[in-house]
């Protein structure tokens, strides 16, 4: 299902019709409305104008579409902010944030809470029981422009009931921060402060509980919200919000929890200028300049899909060009099409465009809609209006499951915690699952992204590059896990921390020294231009050479799989392989670059019998999603040249064309070919 992001406040009432046979004649089925029209709401406290949002939904679906309804809450009007400045949030160096753009309020304020309550629970008793509107987005990315932590008085005495309700007693609190240190220790909740402005360096303890109760904060506002919509709407209304992908100040999991399903806005070229440092150890993915990089939008769209563990929605899809990064460049045509593939691809079962028609004022009037300022149509209308057939294949795939048969594990207490104290600053936990990623997306392997206490039982092969922080659950999470036949790659700093982040006192990798087999007896962090080679005698193209993070084993019942030769630990075991159970552990003490996560990839998918999709070149990408009998193989080529992919398995017919499909299968630059078989 396609739709669309509309603006009706931004326009004269008379153009609404139009706008709506236009979008339903490009076949679009659906409009997301009102996430930021607060004060056209409710211009004056406790004063509602409905009107022209009644006549809005009556003319978009008197034309046969279908409408989200957004929660306006992310952009409280003038009036409320001046008569209670209290909402305004206080950000990390102690600046009160002003009115003027949008977000600019804290998720404690009781004051917002009563605010919001009002709007959300007069917009549910208007539209509640509407039936062309089919769902509700809440808020609009929530953290957005760094506003997930504030440092308001609210949130200060927020954050000592959040202290108070985990650690109940003070001294459990100075034992868990180890606050003897430094002289940091508290005698009453009040003096407990949030860590900014602290001289030096705060205490990574306190910093991470602070993460988590901001984090928390958010989930708490957010059921505000959803327990209004819940009690006013009928059952047949879902209840969700847009999240951001690789952002990752709030931990996505918990906010997700409770929604129906989860949605997120991608915009691929503007992630893959902002996310390409971060993820690249070095040098940065090759792509075409106008598609983004298909290995940042893909972690993005796996990682968005672990949220909930199934089908989400695109509530965002970049339309053409974007007006926030620091080149903003136009996708030819065809890309806008590639995007919307690749986001059924990964998961999504509906593609929402961000936004119908470019704006001719304001913060966002150099962003591109599906129509021009002119009120035109712009090339990512011509890509959607050219999908015709293509919304009949989507209209199949909606509801079937992406089918991986890898996990990345990933944890937000893990991203803080190393992020707090990363011990080289080139040990980036992103970019260290990122090479994984990467490597299993080379192989033609799809991967689900999922936390660590995730039931894993269904995956073949679960890969932990860094599982930092470790309690029992976890750890008999991945016991259970491998006790039942899974195989199991963990890599370094793993173990290494309690949830409280504190080092643990036993033998690394602590709660996990006996899964692994083997303990780690030293760790050094690598400074640029020093490396330790590493032989792996299993493992093609020896030697590698490890750099940023190495680790000397000691195996107990692990047997040695490879040793570093040369470097400060010669001669040490630097990889093991320990049965337990009916599975296997492998731990591999170094931080992996892109020829050691290969090699050793190519083992482990082996052991583990996980055979690849597809053999696909670079700048290809293979995933595929199964249900209802049916299979589905996307081959997307995000390159500027014809490609050429290799079907593991026969008897695909193309789902676009009708013709068979494979084994060979050639990719147009910038198409995409989806084979299809009944399974
Ligand atoms: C998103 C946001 C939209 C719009 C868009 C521009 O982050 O939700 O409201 O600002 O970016 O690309
Ligand atoms: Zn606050």
């Amino acid at each position: 299902m396609l739709g669309v992001d509309y603006y009706p406040e931004h326009w004269p009432e008379a153009r609404w019709a139009t706008d709506a046979r236009l979008m339903r004649d490009a076949g679009l089925q659906v409009v997301r409305l009102a996430e930021f029209a607060w004060a056209k709401m409710e211009p004056a406290e406790g004063e509602f104008d409905w009107d022209w949002l009644d006549r809005t939904v009556e003319t978009l679906t008197a034309t046969g579409l279908q409408v989200v309804l957004c929660t306006p809450t992310a952009a409280p009007p003038a009036w409320l902010t001046r008569n209670y400045p209290d909402i305004l949030p206080v950000d990390a160096q102690g600046r009160h944030r002003n009115f003027g753009g949008r977000r600019h309020y804290c998720a404690n304020s009781p004051d917002y809470r009563q605010h919001t309550r009002r709007i959300v629970g007069a917009m549910a008793a208007r539209y509640g029981q509407h039936p062309d509107v089919i769902g509700w987005q809440i808020d609009n990315e929530f953290g957005c422009g760094q506003t997930a932590r504030c440092y308001c008085q609210n949130c200060v005495a927020a954050f000592r009931t959040w202290l108070q309700r985990r650690y109940r007693h003070l001294d459990a609190l100075n034992e868990a921060w180890g606050t003897v240190f430094w002289s940091q220790t508290y005698t009453d909740w009040t003096q407990i402060e949030p860590p900014a402005l602290a001289v030096e360096r705060p205490n990574p303890s306190h910093v991470l509980d602070y993460y988590r109760f901001s984090s928390d904060s958010w989930v708490d506002y957010q059921q505000i919200q959803i327990d209004l919509l819940r009690a006013k709407t009928n059952g047949a209304q879902f209840v969700t919000t847009n999240l951001m992908g690789l952002f990752s100040d709030l931990d996505y999991y918990k906010l997700a929890q409770p929604l129906d399903f989860i949605t997120w806005d991608s915009y691929p070229t503007g992630h893959a200028e902002r996310w390409r440092e971060m993820l690249y150890a070095s040098g940065g993915g090759e792509h075409a300049y106008d598609v983004g990089d298909l290995a940042i939008t893909g972690l993005a769209h796996d990682l968005m899909r672990g949220a909930k563990d199934k089908p989400f929605w695109i509530m965002e899809q970049q339309p053409g060009h974007i007006n926030w990064a620091d080149y903003n460049p136009a996708p030819r045509s065809g890309v806008v099409r590639l995007w919307t593939w690749d986001d059924v691809a990964h998961g999504a079962d509906a593609v929402v465009y961000f936004r119908w028609r470019a704006c001719l004022y304001a913060q966002e009037q150099y962003h591109s809609g599906l129509l021009r300022h002119d009120g035109q149509p712009a090339s990512g209308l011509r890509d959607v209006q050219a999908m015709s057939r293509g919304q009949q294949v989507m209209a199949t795939i909606q509801g079937t499951r992406v089918l991986a048969e890898v996990a990345l594990l990933h944890s937000y207490d893990d991203l803080w915690a190393i992020g707090l104290q990363p011990h080289n600053r080139d040990f980036g936990y992103l970019r260290h699952l990122f090479t994984y990623y990467r490597a299993l997306q080379r192989a033609g392997v799809p991967v689900d992204i999922a936390p660590p206490t995730r039931d894993l039982s269904r995956y073949k092969l679960v890969i932990a590059p860094t599982l930092f922080l470790v309690d029992e659950t976890i750890a008999e999470n991945l016991q259970r896990y491998v006790e039942q036949g899974g195989h199991l790659l963990l890599s370094v700093r793993s173990g290494f921390k309690t949830k409280s982040n504190r080092v643990s006192d036993m033998a690394l990798p602590g709660l996990l020294a006996g899964l692994v087999g083997a303990t780690v007896e030293e760790w050094h962090s690598l400074p640029p231009g020093v490396t330790y080679p590493l032989e792996m005698p299993e493992l093609a193209e020896q030697p590698f050479a490890v750099r940023i993070w190495a680790e000397a084993l000691q195996p107990v019942t692990a047997e040695p799989l490879g040793r570093f030769v040369g470097g400060a630990l010669d001669g040490r075991p630097a990889v093991s392989l320990n049965r337990f159970g009916d599975g296997e552990v492998v731990y591999l003490g170094a931080w992996a670059d892109d020829r050691l996560a290969d090699a050793l990839l190519a083992r482990l998918l082996s052991c583990a019998r996980v055979e690849p999709v597809a053999a696909v070149p670079a700048g290809v990408k293979v995933m595929r999603r199964a249900g209802d009998g049916r299979e589905f193989v996307f081959l997307l080529n995000f390159t500027d040249a014809m490609a050429t992919a290799k079907l593991s398995m026969t008897g695909y017919t193309d789902a676009l064309t009708g013709e068979p499909c494979g084994p060979s299968v050639e990719v147009s630059a910038r198409e995409v070919v989806i084979c299809q078989r009944l399974c």
